[in-house]
């Protein structure tokens, strides 16, 4: 019935217009005025936005360095220690607990816990798409996965547990020697080996293809005409892609957004007042799944974390100067939302592994 009703009102439609169109018809009057709206979106034509979405194409390959190349066996092992809650000194914390692939790799909480459920001084950042990453934390303090791995395993408010200690419990589950012997033949079970096992898995959590990819890739209603309007907004007015740009929406630099915030952020690293509450720029995908937001977890949704950029920031010789007051209407703050929400994969939920006894 419904769909006869809409039928007829689009018959309806198409008959009054070319009543309307008494004189000869130019391509607007045509009735192809709605596709050169699709052409023009907030003021940018067809060509222009082409060259605007050419810089977040999807790459093809996930990058793996020379010292640690990809292969299945550390894959799966790294896996399955992420996973695995005796890594940590109680046993009941893994990775995941944290990191975890219900809520895009985070907690979902402001600053989350660890070891004996102390609070942590900073928001758990998303694990998605690392593998294009150049420095790690919010700080920008380890160069590397195979760096970064070890220090939540031993940092006494994460997980809190001894290398020494985890490798001797580690020795005793058969299967894990099954599994270090295949990822590193000849080696046992190292510190070392676990790095990389996990930074290896890391790399292979890729965030899947989104609506706003497909977009990119020429399917024209993958997305709503608000969140186009909003991508035009992103790289325009809004300044965001100032920062977050590229296909996972970010420089992986170092800026102050004018969040208060106590915390120096990357100062502690490099000791200079430039640095002063400069924190690592996020990517943005799967953002709608990461709240809340910001090295703190101070903003709780994205409509917030918008008007935070348009005139809600605190003003300190630190700012960076991409950061200024933006005057966006009630639409254009309401089309960069549904923009940011087209950049939700739409990929199966990850499978958790049987961990080996
Ligand atoms: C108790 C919660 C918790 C646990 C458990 C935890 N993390 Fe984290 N993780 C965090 C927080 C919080 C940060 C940010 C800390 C900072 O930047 O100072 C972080 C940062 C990271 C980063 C850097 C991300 C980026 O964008 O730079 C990686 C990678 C990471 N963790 C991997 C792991 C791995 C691997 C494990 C298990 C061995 C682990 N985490 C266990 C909370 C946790
Ligand atoms: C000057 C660089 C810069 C500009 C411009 C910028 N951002 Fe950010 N953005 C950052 C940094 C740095 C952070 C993390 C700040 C922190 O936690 O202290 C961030 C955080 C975010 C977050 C939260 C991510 C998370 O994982 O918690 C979102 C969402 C976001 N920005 C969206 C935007 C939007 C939308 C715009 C444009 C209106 C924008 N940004 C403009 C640098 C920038």
């Amino acid at each position: 019935m419904e769909k006869r009703a809409y039928g007829a009102f689009a018959l309806a439609g198409a008959m009054t217009f070319s009543l309307l169109s008494a004189a000869p018809l130019t391509a607007e009057d045509r009735g192809d005025r709605w596709q050169l709206a699709a052409l023009t979106v907030a003021g940018v034509d067809a060509q222009e936005m082409e060259e605007m979405k050419a810089a977040y194409r999807r790459p093809a390959e996930v990058p793996f360095p020379e010292d640690n190349p990809f292969s299945a066996a550390k894959a799966k092992l790294g896996k399955m220690l992420f996973f695995d809650p005796r890594l940590s000194g109680s046993n009941l914390i893994s990775c995941a607990s944290c990191h975890n692939p219900s809520f895009a790799w985070e907690d979902g909480q402001p600053t989350g816990a660890g070891h004996g459920m102390n609070r942590l001084g900073r928001h758990t950042p998303t694990v998605l798409n690392l593998a294009w990453g150049e420095v790690f934390f919010w700080d920008g303090r380890a160069d590397s996965l195979e760096e970064q791995a070890l220090g939540p395993i031993q940092a006494d408010v994460e997980m809190a547990q001894p290398l020494d200690t985890l490798i001797a419990e580690l020795e005793e589950v058969e299967g894990y020697r099954r599994l270090f012997e295949e990822a590193f033949p000849g080696q046992g079970i190292t510190a070392e080996g676990i790095a990389m096992a996990i930074a290896t898995y890391e790399r292979t959590i890729v965030s899947g293809k989104a609506p706003f990819d497909r977009w990119v890739e020429g399917e024209e209603s993958a997305i709503s005409r608000s969140a186009k309007r909003g991508f035009v907004i992103y790289n325009t007015k809004g300044r965001c892609s100032a920062c977050h740009s590229g296909w996972n929406l970010t420089d992986d630099s170092f800026h102050d957004i004018g969040l208060e915030t106590d915390d120096v952020g990357r100062e502690q690293v490099v000791e200079m007042p430039e640095f002063r509450h400069t924190f690592k720029t996020p990517g943005l995908r799967n953002i709608v799944q990461r709240a809340p937001y910001m090295h703190n977890g101070s903003l709780a949704t994205l409509s917030e974390v918008v008007e935070h950029y348009d005139r809600g920031f605190f003003r300190r010789p630190s700012l960076s100067d991409d950061i200024r007051p933006l005057s966006l209407t009630r639409q254009e703050k309401a089309d960069l939302v549904a923009f940011l929400e087209t950049l939700t994969s739409e990929d199966e939920p990850v499978a958790l592994p049987l961990l080996p006894n």
